[in-house]
This record gives structure tokens, C-alpha cells and sequence, in this order.
């Protein structure tokens, strides 16, 4: 018997199959909670050596060719770690973080355009880590010492210099998604660089009180309803082409477009007590909820298909930005508490099962097991894990996002950011967002090939 229990062990083992048993957290327990997020944040943390000697700080092994992230992930990251720290009170991540968030803003110019990742700079890359130091900003994040650049003056600076990119010649306003006209997708004007400018231009609002914020993020709204990426049934779709003066809409939903969306208008709404912000929080949740939750547990439904997975590296972060946006929803908008709870629940529920007891995570959180999903990742999918877990604290911690007048104590530089600067353009390699524009060149080729114009992709039969 025993004989044959090894062999068995041996054959699983030899057939990939993982015999680890699978995370435990009871999710009724604020500190079992907390003790299944510090297990999957060590197993996150494990793929991140930007603090060793001859490493370097703030970047998940990458961009590829040399490993399989680009550069905005690690300001993704640092972003989740904010929040883990903000809902658990660990904060034996703060200094690492700290040390990278300061890094990556590379002076001058502290605007997280570093020279280093120029061939990868989206305005939605840069804008990642402007979220992520907005974030630290709301969530009092311990300050930097008074000679290194703060928290809110490192988001004004993102801001700031994306709000000199709006140009109006194409397709009457909008960020295009690329930031060096020598970049691929410099062409493309997409949800993600304007959901991500919204965002922040209505965390900077609320933190600030200066409307000139909040008159970008309606800006933004207008031109992106205006442009059809966002429709009347609040579907969020993907962008298009200034050649096509952006009506060639790539109608593909990614969830991480919706997600910014969500949580930039449920700010919207917290600010202005409005009807109208309220209905667009409402009808983005709604869709979200029936789209991206089929059965009460997250699907990344443009690339996670039921019988195959064809989401990229980047791709696999997006569902713990969905998580957390939806959780500051319910924070901000609580109107909409009792229904994100709810789901928030069944899906963090569905995650749980996807990770092993080490705090591997998979991709797949609606199969009751380990998917063994390590290609495109396997950062990605311990940030959603993570950020799963930790935004359902948000019950025990309930504390919305400080101002300046409530307590937010970062320093803040409205003109940061608008120094004269010059990036310089590097030859165009693959960019950085792999979202659908990647995918649409993909389509673009194969129909090329084909000797098709391009009309639907293969992701038609699940929008
Ligand atoms: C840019 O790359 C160089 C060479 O690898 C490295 O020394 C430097 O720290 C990097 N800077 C940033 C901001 O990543
Ligand atoms: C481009 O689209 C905008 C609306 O998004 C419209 O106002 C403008 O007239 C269009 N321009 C051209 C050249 O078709
Ligand atoms: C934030 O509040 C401080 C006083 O608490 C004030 O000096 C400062 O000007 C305020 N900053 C902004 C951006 O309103
Ligand atoms: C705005 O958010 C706070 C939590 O930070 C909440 O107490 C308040 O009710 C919200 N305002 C509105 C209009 O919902
Ligand atoms: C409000 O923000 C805008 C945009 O950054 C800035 O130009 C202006 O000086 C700010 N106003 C105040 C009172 O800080």
C-alpha cells in the first residue's frame, strides 16, 4: 500500500499535478483573512528582487525579453502592496515600496517616465504608478522624507503631464495610448490611457478640492461616451485609431478599462452628490457585475475562454484591480455597498480555491482548484489574490480615502511634473500595454493574412 501511495505521489508529481493543499481562509475571520493575504503576499514578493544587490529597484523581472513583466505591473504592485498595508496594517512591504515608488519617478522630473522604459511608455504604464502614489496619498501612506518627492506631488506630476497630451486634432480630444510618437499604438487613442487620466484627475479632486480636476474627469467622460467606448449600456470597450478618427471601435471588454471607470466615478459621485454620477457608478457596476461575474465569481471573459486561457501576463493582474475599485465603490459610494459586497464575497471565495497552501495562486477562480496556470505570470495572479483578499477588510477597516482636510497629510505641487522635457524616442518595439490593442494586432494580421479587412476577432462569440 504504501508502495503504491508513492507511486501515485510519483506519477502526480510527474504529470504536473500539485498535491500541496489549498489555501485556507475563512473568510467570516477578519484575522484569518489577514493570515492568508501575508501568505500570498511573501509568495508575490517572492518574484520581486529589485532590492538585491545588482538588481534593479522597482521592476518585476522584465521588460521581456529579459523577463515576462513590463514595467507599469511593478507600479501595479506597489499599488496592491499600498492596499495591503492600508487594510491589514502589515507593513513589512512599506520600505520596499517606498524605495521604489521614489526610484521609478526618476528625477528631474519625478513624473514616473523613466528613460529606462521609454519603449514601453503608455500614458495608462505612467499612469499605473501615478494611481499607486495617488493611492499612498489617500491612504496616508508613511511620507517620504522631506527631500525626496511626496506622494501627492508624484500624482500631480502624472497628471499633469498627461493633460498637456489631450489634443484635440483627432477624434475630437482624448490620450492616445502611447506616449513617443515612435512607439506602437502611438495611433491608437484607448479606454485604459483615459479611464486611467479620469481616475486621477477625480482622486485629485476629492483630495485637493480643485475643481480643475474634476473638470477633466468630466471631460474625459464625455469624450469617451462621445467616441462610443463607453455605450449606453455601459459597455466599456477597447479604443481606436486616429487615422479612423476613432469610430474603428475595437469592441473587445477587458475588465481593468471597466475598473478604472468604476472607481474614478464612484469618486465622481462622492464628490458632487450627483444623479448623473450616481447613475453612471450604478449602470458601470450593473454591467460590470453581469459581464465580468457570470456565477458570482470574476472572469477575464475577453481571453479566459472555457476551454482555453489566452490571456497575456498583463491580463492576468487585471481581476485585483476589479476587486479594488469595486471596494473604494463601496466606500465611496455606498449606495452600492450591500451588492459589491456580495460579490466581492463569491468571488474572493472562488480565488481562495485557485491558491495553493504556500500562496500560489492560479488563474482561474470559478474551476474549485489550482489551475497550475505559471506561463503568463504568475505575479499577476498573487496581486489579484491579494487584493481579493485583503478589500474584503474594507468591512473591519471602513475608512475612505483621506483629503486634505480630513487627515490626508501628503504635500502636493500643482505645478509638478511641468518642467520643460524632452523624452527621448527609442526605435518601436512591442509596447507596453498588452491589453486589447495588442490583441487587435494580433486580429489585424491574421485578417491581413487572410486577406480580410477586420471585422470581428475570435473573442466576438464572448462580447
Ligand atoms: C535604468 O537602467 C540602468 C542600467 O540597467 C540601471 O542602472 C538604472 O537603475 C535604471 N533606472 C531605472 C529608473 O530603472
Ligand atoms: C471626428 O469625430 C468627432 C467626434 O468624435 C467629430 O466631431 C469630428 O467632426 C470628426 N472629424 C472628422 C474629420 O470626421
Ligand atoms: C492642505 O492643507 C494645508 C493645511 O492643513 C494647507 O497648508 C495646504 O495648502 C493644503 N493643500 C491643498 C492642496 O489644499
Ligand atoms: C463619500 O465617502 C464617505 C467615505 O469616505 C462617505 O462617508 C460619504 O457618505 C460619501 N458621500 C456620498 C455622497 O455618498
Ligand atoms: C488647481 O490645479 C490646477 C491644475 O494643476 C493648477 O493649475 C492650479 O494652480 C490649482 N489651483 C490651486 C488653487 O491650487
Amino acid at each position: 500500500m504504501a508502495f503504491a501511495a508513492t507511486a501515485l505521489l510519483l506519477l502526480f508529481a510527474a504529470c504536473g499535478v500539485n498535491t500541496q493543499s489549498t489555501l485556507q481562509a475563512d473568510l467570516n475571520s477578519p484575522s484569518s483573512i489577514r493570515s492568508a493575504a501575508k501568505t500570498v503576499a511573501r509568495s508575490l514578493l517572492s518574484h520581486y528582487n529589485g532590492d538585491e544587490p545588482g538588481q534593479t529597484i522597482g521592476i518585476l523581472p522584465g521588460p521581456p525579453p529579459k523577463g515576462p513583466y513590463y514595467w507599469w505591473q511593478a507600479g501595479a504592485m506597489f499599488g496592491t502592496l499600498i492596499d495591503y498595508w492600508f487594510y491589514t496594517g502589515d507593513d513589512e512591504y512599506n520600505g520596499i515600496t517606498t524605495q521604489a515608488m521614489i526610484f521609478q519617478a526618476e528625477p528631474p522630473l519625478n513624473s514616473y517616465m523613466p528613460a529606462n522604459w521609454t519603449a514601453s511608455l503608455g500614458n495608462d504604464d505612467q499612469g499605473f504608478w501615478g494611481m499607486a502614489a495617488m493611492l499612498a496619498a489617500e491612504t496616508n501612506f508613511p511620507n517620504p522624507p522631506q527631500d525626496q518627492p511626496q506622494w501627492l506631488a508624484l500624482a500631480q506630476a502624472v497628471f499633469n503631464t498627461q493633460a498637456a497630451r489631450w489634443e484635440t486634432a483627432d477624434c475630437n480630444g482624448g490620450l492616445r495610448w502611447q506616449i513617443p510618437p515612435s512607439n506602437g499604438g502611438y495611433n491608437y487613442k484607448n479606454t485604459i490611457a483615459n479611464s486611467v487620466y479620469l481616475n486621477l484627475a477625480a482622486r485629485l479632486a476629492r483630495y485637493t478640492e480643485n475643481s480643475t480636476y474634476s473638470d477633466w474627469a468630466e471631460r474625459a467622460w464625455d469624450w469617451m461616451v462621445g467616441v462610443g467606448y463607453i455605450d449606453a449600456e455601459y459597455n466599456v470597450f477597447d479604443g481606436g485609431h486616429v487615422e479612423a478618427n476613432c469610430t474603428d471601435l475595437n469592441r473587445v471588454q477587458f475588465s481593468a478599462n471597466a475598473a478604472m471607470l468604476i472607481h474614478g466615478s464612484a469618486i465622481m459621485y462622492n464628490i458632487t452628490n450627483s444623479e448623473k454620477w450616481r447613475g453612471r457608478v450604478a449602470g458601470l457596476i450593473s454591467k460590470t457585475v453581469e459581464h465580468f461575474f457570470p456565477d458570482g465569481i470574476m472572469v477575464e471573459r475577453a481571453c479566459e475562454l472555457e476551454d482555453k486561457v489566452q490571456c497575456n501576463v498583463d491580463q492576468h493582474s487585471f481581476k485585483g484591480y476589479m476587486h479594488r475599485a469595486l471596494a473604494t465603490a463601496a466606500i465611496v459610494a455606498p449606495f452600492t455597498r450591500q451588492g459589491v459586497m456580495t460579490v466581492l464575497r463569491s468571488s474572493t471565495a472562488g480565488c481562495v480555491k485557485s491558491c495553493l497552501s504556500d500562496g500560489t495562486c492560479g488563474f482561474r477562480w470559478d474551476t474549485g482548484s489550482y489551475d497550475g496556470d505559471v506561463a503568463n505570470g504568475p505575479a499577476g495572479q498573487e496581486m489579484s489574490a491579494l487584493a481579493a483578499l485583503t478589500t474584503l477588510l474594507i468591512e473591519q477597516k471602513n475608512q475612505g480615502p483621506f483629503t486634505n482636510k480630513t487627515g490626508g497629510t501628503s504635500v502636493g505641487d500643482p505645478n509638478a511634473g511641468s518642467n520643460p522635457f524632452v523624452l527621448k524616442p527609442l526605435p518601436p518595439v512591442t509596447p507596453g500595454w498588452r491589453g486589447g490593442a495588442g490583441i487587435l494586432t494580433a486580429v489585424v494580421l491574421a485578417s491581413m493574412v487572410g486577406g480580410l479587412v477586420w471585422i470581428s476577432g475570435p473573442w466576438g462569440e464572448n462580447i
